[in-house]
């Protein structure tokens, strides 16, 4: 139950701010001092079968709302976001934990995604062609689906709602967002905010709660056509799997174990800040976290020693303290996940070189804070060197020479993101055709995307589609071919204009 003096919120559905059928509630609180920051409901799943009927409703006169009139919403969304920035991003700090650099950069993310899908709003274009048939026209369209169910994790609590929500808008198709329950707040505001910018009732719709219940209920509901989930791998298959049945459009976002390999002509100081700023940045809870380095044999020693010391010199704590480099991991299960992993890496034979313990003193223990920690000569075979932690964690591990660094790189099931630091052309070249990962960085570290290229991975991290960029509007509409004859007599496309003399 709701302590007193706890904000109470509730979910939107059909343009009203509602509670949830059954009376049921959980907590958000601050992972860097247990501080409860709100109460929310914990919906049914008549909650969510509610706001599928809102969203199916509203969809009938969302998708006829001319593509640049519902855009001019996102442009006032996009207002708001900055507008509200600092205020955001300060919530964000305190109930997501990262730094506030990096919560600022969060909503940047998303005033960015929304300016740049507002821009679409006079753009979705088509293609026209000439027909091989006289007097006839062909072109092809973007058409919305219909209710996009969109599944958030608690990582990028704003950015990541607003890569789904605002391209399935711009598209002609109204939402459900179920966000993750380790930042129900955020996810409120950014509801709020399109509330405040005027999208008509019932085009988003919120609902909170558990994933494996209101969220799965959301996966298979019949009315639901699209739906786009980030979240782990495990859950990502449980997905698809439920939403088989029914053939839905399903978008995944899964992990990755990305790699930075450091060759010796390399800035071996420009490549410590790209690794420090990649493994440790968000406490490593990026699915872009570099969590294995790749050196070359010759600067494997220097890079070793190097990233240890960086990593000694990172100062843990509340986000919301300038002082802070690192804040706190999301919540208790994730602080002994990423413990259990140290105790594997021990175990493998792993050295651990730094780290490698929960954080105390100084006002930590009440919160959830990890030491980063760095293995060394990791065999790349190792778990710590296979399966994602999503925390403050890298493995090193050497190379003889670029083809071995790139097979390393390639040699896991994850291909979201990776990175090569050379002064060799010819090995950057290499890197960026054979490393198989959707995402391919030269000097610079293995985070740090932009809205307008596509955002995704291959192997075990998706299932092929991409968000961001124009890749988004792929998946967001479908493509209608359109032919309109205006011969006025019955033509037979490969009949009759087979009949004609080839030339
Ligand atoms: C994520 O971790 O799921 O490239 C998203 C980056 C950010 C997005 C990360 N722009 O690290």
């Amino acid at each position: 139950m709701a302590l007193t003096g706890t904000k109470e919120y509730k979910n939107y559905i059909g343009g009203e701010w509602v509670e949830a059928a059954g009376g049921g509630t959980f907590e958000t609180t601050n992972p860097a001092t247990g501080d409860t920051l709100g109460v929310f409901p914990l919906s049914t799943r008549e909650d969510m079968d509610r706001a599928v009927a809102a969203a199916k409703e509203a969809y009938e006169t969302w998708r006829l709302v001319p593509a640049p009139k519902r855009a001019e919403i996102l442009f006032r969304v996009a207002q708001r976001f900055v507008e509200r920035k600092d205020e955001l991003a300060e919530e964000m700090v305190k109930e997501m934990g990262k730094v506030r650099p990096e919560a600022a950069g969060d909503v940047q993310e998303a005033i960015d995604m929304t300016y740049y899908m507002a821009g679409e709003g006079r753009r979705l274009f088509g293609a026209t062609t000439p027909s091989e048939l006289p007097d006839k026209f062909m072109m092809s369209t973007r058409n919305p689906v219909g209710v996009v169910g969109a599944i958030t994790p608690w990582n990028f609590p704003i950015a990541i709602p607003s890569w789904k929500i605002a391209p399935a808008l711009v598209c002609g198709n109204t939402v459900v967002f179920k966000p993750a329950e380790d930042t129900p707040l955020l996810a409120e505001r950014f509801v709020e905010i399109f509330e405040e910018a005027g999208l008509p009732p019932g085009v988003l719709n919120i609902v909170h709660g558990a994933g494996e219940d209101v969220g799965a209920h959301l996966v298979g509901h019949p009315d639901v056509p699209l739906i786009s989930f980030t979240g782990s791998r495990e859950v990502g298959i449980q997905v698809t799997k439920e939403a088989a049945p029914y053939l839905k459009h399903v978008h995944l976002e899964l992990g990755g174990k990305n790699a930075i390999i450091v060759m010796d002509d390399a800035d071996v100081d420009l490549s410590i800040n790209g690794i420090v700023w990649s493994a440790f940045g968000t406490s490593g809870q990026r699915c872009t976290a570099a969590s294995r380095v790749i050196a070359s044999d010759r600067v494997y020693d220097e890079l070793e020693s190097k990233v240890v010391s960086a990593a000694e010199g990172l100062t843990l704590g509340d986000g919301l303290d300038d002082e802070t480099d690192v804040g706190p991991v999301i919540n208790r299960a994730a602080l002994d996940k990423i413990h259990s992993y140290t105790e594997i890496g021990k175990d493998e034979g792993a050295k651990l070189l730094t780290g490698g313990e929960v954080a105390t003193g100084n006002g930590l223990d009440r919160g959830f804070f990890y030491r980063p920690t760095v293995f060394g000569d990791v065999d790349p075979g190792m778990r710590i060197a296979q399966e994602e932690i999503f925390g403050p964690t890298t493995a090193l591990m050497r190379a003889t020479d670029v083809d071995e660094a790139i097979r390393i790189a390639n040699g896991i099931e994850f291909g979201l993101s990776s990175s090569i630091f050379t002064r060799d052309v010819n090995k950057a070249f290499r890197a960026m055709r054979d490393l198989v990962a959707g995402i391919t960085y030269v000097n610079a570290g293995t985070t740090g995307a932009e809205v307008h290229l596509p955002f995704g991975g291959t192997k075990a991290t998706g299932n092929g589609h991409r968000e961001a960029g124009q890749a988004a509007l792929d998946f967001y509409t479908e493509w209608k071919s359109i032919y309109v004859d205006y011969s006025g007599k019955l033509q037979r496309a490969q009949i009759d204009n087979a009949e004609r003399p080839a030339p």
